[in-house]
């Protein structure tokens, strides 16, 4: 593929990335990964914590430099042309470009200059965006008064202020409620539809099922599985079974029970009680004899259904473990920080 340094002429994908190495100390954070997303498309980068999302999304755009291999956005590469990268990209996420001191509508100004807007048009920018994420009630507050769903709220405006061509989320919806993470889906919708090319880094397999046209899976810095969502889920194949166990003292004991029902993943969740197994193409016979199982030993449940497999399940048969549940401790604190990059 011939690459042009601008981008000038480009008709390729919106992002390209080829064998891109990324090591910190000894740390090898991104070992040869690959990824392309076409113009328009939304791209799920899943991955457990430490997998290498955000260094991938960081070298992506600008702030750190592979190692080896190659990053293209919209042509421009990131190396060779990183200003021509950083006109045409908005990043939201782990890092928060929000400064505390001052209000959200002069945080939204102050990025409409960093990008050279006239003074009429950030205004005018900084009301339709503060109108967008029902932040307009809040615009002349000082931001370190912002509850945390309001601050990544103005943090992804403020990605928005450029109209970049391709997106960078950094899991935008860690530490939400559901109410907010559902608003966070439409707005990211509305991204979509108006054209804009978006790379989306999450930890909730259902945020991924939703949003995105196709899933990278990354586990220790390489690709280990990608595809449509649809597409991994029959990779894995098979019906799960799932209960809960009431006592959930028992839940070894249940999980011993039913252990030979499953033909390959058997999840168990001390904390919920909840025991999932993949039990391949006859789940309704599974089911029954799982029934069986437990009830011969006394064992009370909730829940037990037969279902589908989820992303979740994709995971755990991927990584030999589930998702993990992001730490939203840490970028809370991060932003508590007002650190800035
Ligand atoms: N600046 C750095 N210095 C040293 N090690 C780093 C640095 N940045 C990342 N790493 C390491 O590289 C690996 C990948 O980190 P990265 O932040 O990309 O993971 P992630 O998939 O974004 O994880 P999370 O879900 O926790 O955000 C981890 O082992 C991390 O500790
Ligand atoms: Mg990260």
């Amino acid at each position: 593929m011939s690459s042009f340094n601008d981008g000038a002429g480009w008709d390729g994908p919106a992002i390209f990335v080829e064998d891109v190495h990324k090591s910190f100390g000894k740390v090898q954070a991104l070992s040869g990964i690959d990824l392309v997303v076409e113009r328009g498309k939304v791209l799920g980068l899943l991955g457990p914590n430490g997998a290498g999302k955000t260094t991938a999304v960081k070298i992506l755009t600008t702030l750190i430099k592979p190692d080896r291999g190659r990053a293209l956005v919209e042509g421009r590469d990131v190396l060779r042309s990183p200003a021509a990268v950083r006109d045409i990209i908005g990043l939201a996420g782990q890092s928060a470009a929000i400064q505390e001191e001052l209000t959200g509508r002069e945080n939204l100004e102050i990025m409409g200059r960093l990008y050279h807007l006239d003074p009429d048009t950030r205004r005018r920018r900084s009301n339709e965006l503060l109108e967008q994420f029902d932040l307009l009630d809040a615009a002349d507050r000082p931001t370190k008064g912002y509850s945390g769903g309001m601050q990544r709220r103005l943090d992804l405006a403020l990605s928005l202020v450029s109209l970049p061509r391709v997106l960078f989320l950094d899991e935008p919806t860690t530490g939400l409620d559901p109410r907010s993470r559902l608003g966070m889906w439409e707005v990211i919708r509305e991204l979509v539809s108006i054209g804009t090319t978006l790379l989306l880094t999450t930890q909730y397999l259902e945020e991924a099922d939703e949003l995105a046209d196709e899933i990278v899976v990354i586990d220790h810095g390489k690709v280990i599985a990608a595809g449509t969502a649809l597409e991994l889920k029959n990779r894995v194949g098979g019906d799960v079974v799932q209960f809960e166990v009431v006592e959930k003292s028992r839940i070894g004991e249940a999980a011993e029970a039913v252990r030979s029902l499953s033909e390959s993943d058997l999840a168990t969740d001390g904390e919920s009680g909840q025991v999932s197994l993949r039990v391949g193409k006859n789940g309704s016979q599974a089911l029954v004899e799982t029934v069986r199982r437990l009830d011969a030993l006394g064992i009370q449940t909730e829940g037990l259904a037969v279902r589908r497999p989820s992303l979740d399940d994709v995971f755990l048969s991927l990584t030999g473990h589930g998702a993990e549940e992001p730490e939203a401790s840490s970028s809370s604190s991060r932003r508590r920080a007002g650190k800035r990059h």
